[in-house]
């Protein structure tokens, strides 16, 4: 593969910058940048993005650089270009992604891709109607790469009193609801930023298991949670280890899965919150007999009512200079 010939135009660069700006991340932080450099594209963390509360050691952030990876590798593609990408080539840069030679893009590539578009969270309850085997075995074949594994839970009994604890322990926790408050779109005085998370796309009805817990969320006790996780599909995705490099191959993974299920007109939400709270991880191992570090948890399912698109930042603050330059970020 060489680089040469591969300069990319202003078009081309367009279309990968509005694919990796669709891409979902912690709350709608939109934590990267792009910095095209000939042939080559750096995915750049940006370690500015903190979220002390909820993502103390940075993880989500990563998890996020990791899915908006999925959408620039499958833009590439949709140019009918091969690609080659390298992760965590620098402390900031998440990936570099080396434009290859013309290759058309294959058909279960393009179905991806347009699916970018269209995948939102969906955090309400589903319709009826069990996800058939066959989508969950397409979501979990995506998903899969070397060192990370997509594992349909069992033991949804314990999962139902671990996730109980941590939402009453989070709806509680004063430091962390005011953080949140100010990435609730509406809660910051109904301007228009272009990140945060929508107030409309915080359903009320959603199992805590589904959303993101505030003051307000009810928990049902655990056997009505677990009647209700039980009636829903789940994957968590594992990573064989806790690096960098796995947070963002595990963020990768939960894209190509999650771009599966939109191609297949089922919908689904990712739930990452409880996972931060301390000695949660390990339980979650040991009680559900994880083969992995769980990174984060999908839902899936038929939608019963549609999702609006959350914002996004100008496409303009999505560009770095070889100088580094930030656009203003809430903080
Ligand atoms: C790494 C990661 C962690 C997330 N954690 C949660 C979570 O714990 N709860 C939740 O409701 N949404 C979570 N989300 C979803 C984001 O809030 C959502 O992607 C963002 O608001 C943008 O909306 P969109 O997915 O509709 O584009 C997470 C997303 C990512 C990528």
């Amino acid at each position: 593969m060489t680089t040469s010939g591969a300069r990319l135009t202003s078009e081309q660069i367009g279309l990968l910058a509005r694919a990796v700006s669709r891409a979902p991340s912690v709350h709608n932080s939109q934590p990267w940048q792009l910095l095209v450099r000939g042939g080559e594209v750096d995915l750049i963390e940006r370690r500015d993005v903190g979220l002390r509360r909820h993502d103390p050691a940075g993880r989500d952030r990563t998890l996020s650089c990791g899915a908006a990876l999925t959408n620039l590798e499958l833009a590439v593609r949709a140019l009918g270009r091969d690609c080659r990408t390298e992760l965590a080539t620098g402390a900031d840069v998440a990936a570099t992604v080396t434009i290859g030679r013309p290759r058309p893009i294959a058909a279960r590539e393009l179905a991806l891709y347009r699916a970018i578009t269209r995948r939102r969270t969906y955090r309400h309850p589903f319709g009826p109607g069990r996800v058939p085997a066959g989508a969950r075995t397409a979501l979990v074949a995506a998903g899969e790469t070397a060192g990370v594994r997509l594992v349909v839970p069992r033991h949804l009994d314990k999962l139902a009193q671990l996730l109980g604890f941590a939402t009453r322990v989070l709806r509680e926790d004063r430091g962390y609801q005011r953080e949140l408050a100010l990435w609730t779109a509406h809660s910051h005085g109904g301007a228009v930023t272009g990140d945060g998370v929508p107030e409309d796309a915080l359903s009320s009805e959603a199992l805590p298991a589904a959303g993101l817990v505030r003051r307000g969320t009810p928990v049902p006790d655990d056997a009505v949670l677990a009647a209700r996780l039980a009636a829903e599909a789940l994957l968590i995705v594992c990573t064989d280890g806790d690096a960098r490099a796995e947070h963002l191959a595990a963020g990768a993974a939960l894209q190509r899965a999650w771009l599966t299920a939109t191609a297949k007109a089922l919908a689904g939400s990712v739930l990452t919150q409880p996972l931060h709270l301390t000695g949660f991880r390990a339980r979650l191992v040991s009680e559900l007999a994880l083969p992995g570090v769980p990174q984060a948890i999908f839902r899936f399912g038929h939608p019963a009512v549609p999702a609006a698109p959350s914002p996004r930042l100008p496409l303009g603050e999505l560009f770095a200079s070889a100088t580094g330059v930030f656009g203003p970020l809430r903080s």
